[in-house]
């Protein structure tokens, strides 16, 4: 009985109290505001991300259990993941994305084996209580400030960026580090900046935590993340490609990652290590490819395995090796690491057209010359 009426208290609690959405933050958490806006974060509802909209149609299942990661901060989430409910575009809650509150009150990461799921306190009460990394915060008058391990070492992370698996059990996406489960994920996605976390800056902080989220729609990203290496030896090209990151190469079946190599003489290209499509040299291509049950190319949501999975696992590398005999002096190697946000043969089938998504994005470029 006392456990009914808790029960009952929390989803009054929660129907009532007014939502707190990422906008209400503005007033006070300017710059980190702005970053936020342009983020994949505020952008990853079926309202705002064409990407994921596309890809959840194609299941026509009614529930939409993608909410959990995706629309989290939802009011009536349990009843949007069950699908008695639809999502609203004009209902605030749904179309914030991975909110500002939501993030900052998630308390505790529950570890589940088809995906891990946020403790969030999301209360939308008068002063609600923030958590966060901050020593000796200052006071505010609309929310409280308090210090969690969990806002530094990452693990805050780990509730959506971990593992996923589909309805056949299979798992469809992983981040979940291979090298240390405490990945400094947020030294890496959230580098800092000069000047205070609020716009008065009481504290007379000398610097902020940035809350841009950059990722693989990032040049600058890109660059960053693999390292190539060139050498002829033997009549062999032998390229290096070592992951900087902490997490594999693939995180996300919808990407393609690959290095494009050429050798040029006089200005012209007399090799290349594929012609048409980058799958030519799969050791040189990081893709995902899953299988039905028929053994027919899938896409996530009912995939029961891998027609083809080259991946690299996080901080460690790999070396391919080219038979290219009698290269001249003076001939130019030259390899470049490329990423698509989505694989575009899936972006053809989904009719993915933005530049965002179609362009390539351009990362570690190395060449050497035959000496
Ligand atoms: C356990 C949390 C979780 C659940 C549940 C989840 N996702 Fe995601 N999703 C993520 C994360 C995290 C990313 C970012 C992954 C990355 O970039 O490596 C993502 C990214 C995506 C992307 C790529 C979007 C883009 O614009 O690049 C698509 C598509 C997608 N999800 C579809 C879905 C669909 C469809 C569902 C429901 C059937 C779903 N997801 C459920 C966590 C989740
Ligand atoms: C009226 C101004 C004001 C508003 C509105 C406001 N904050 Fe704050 N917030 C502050 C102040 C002041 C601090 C302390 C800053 C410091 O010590 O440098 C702070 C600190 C924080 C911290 C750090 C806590 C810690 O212990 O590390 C978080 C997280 C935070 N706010 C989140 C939010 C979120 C999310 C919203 C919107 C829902 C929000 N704030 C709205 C004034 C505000
Ligand atoms: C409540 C769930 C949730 C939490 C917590 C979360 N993320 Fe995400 N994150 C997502 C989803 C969902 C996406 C994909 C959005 C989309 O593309 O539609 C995403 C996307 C990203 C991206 C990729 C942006 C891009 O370019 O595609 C990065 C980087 C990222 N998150 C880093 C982090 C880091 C670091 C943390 C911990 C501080 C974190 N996230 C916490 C759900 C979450
Ligand atoms: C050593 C730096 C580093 C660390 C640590 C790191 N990342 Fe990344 N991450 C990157 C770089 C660089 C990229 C952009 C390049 C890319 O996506 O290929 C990236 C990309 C991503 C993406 C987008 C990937 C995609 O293909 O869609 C997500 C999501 C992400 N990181 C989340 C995380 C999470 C969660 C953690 C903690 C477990 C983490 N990162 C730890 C450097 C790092
Ligand atoms: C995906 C999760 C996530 C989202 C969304 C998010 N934050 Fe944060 N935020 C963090 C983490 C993690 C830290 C702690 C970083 C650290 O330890 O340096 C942080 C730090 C902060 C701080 C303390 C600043 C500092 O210099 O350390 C403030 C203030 C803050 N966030 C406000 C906001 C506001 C306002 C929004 C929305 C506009 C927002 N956050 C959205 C994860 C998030």
């Amino acid at each position: 009985m006392k456990k009914i009426i808790l029960i009952f208290l929390l989803l009054f609690i929660v129907v009532e109290a007014k939502y707190l959405d990422s906008e209400s933050c503005k007033e006070c958490h300017e710059n980190i505001y702005n970053q936020h806006t342009k983020s994949m974060h505020h952008k990853a509802s079926l309202f705002s991300d064409e990407v994921h909209r596309k890809v959840q149609e194609l299941s026509d299942d009614k529930k939409y259990s993608c909410a959990l990661c995706h629309m989290p901060a939802a009011k009536n989430l349990s009843a949007i993941i069950r699908g008695t409910e639809n999502p609203k575009a004009e209902e605030i809650s749904n179309s914030d994305g991975v909110s500002c509150a939501f993030c900052h009150q998630i308390s505790k990461i529950h570890y589940g084996k088809s995906y891990n799921i946020n403790f969030s306190s999301t209360a939308f009460d008068d002063k609600p209580t923030m958590f966060g990394n901050l020593d000796n915060p200052d006071s505010s008058n609309k929310h409280n400030s308090q210090s969690s391990d969990i806002y530094k070492n990452s693990e805050v992370c780990m509730g959506c960026h971990s593992h996923k698996e589909n309805s056949n059990g299979f798992e469809v996406c992983n981040s979940k580090d291979q090298h240390d489960s405490r990945s400094d994920c947020i030294g890496c996605h959230m580098p800092k900046a000069t000047g205070g976390n609020e716009n008065f800056n009481k504290k007379g902080r000398s610097e902020y935590t940035t809350h841009n989220f950059l990722g693989i729609r990032s040049d600058e990203m890109v660059k960053k993340s693999v390292k190539l290496g060139l050498s002829y030896k033997n009549e062999n090209i032998e390229l290096s490609i070592e992951n900087k990151m902490g997490h594999a190469i693939i995180t996300h079946p919808m990407r393609l990652k690959f290095v494009k190599t050429v050798v040029l003489r006089d200005g012209k290209t007399i090799w290349s290590n594929f012609s048409q499509s980058p799958k030519e040299d799969k050791e040189a291509t990081f893709i995902i490819v899953f299988k039905d049950s028929e053994e027919k190319q899938a896409m996530p949501h009912n995939a029961v395995g891998y027609e083809l999975n080259q991946n690299l696992k996080a901080m460690s590398s790999k070396i391919v090796l080219y038979s290219v005999p009698s290269l001249q002096k003076g001939d130019i190697i030259k390899s470049t690491w490329v990423s698509y946000v989505v694989n575009p043969n899936i972006a053809k089938k989904l009719e993915l057209t933005s530049d965002e998504i179609t362009k390539q994005y351009i990362g570690d470029e190395v060449s050497i010359v035959i000496k």
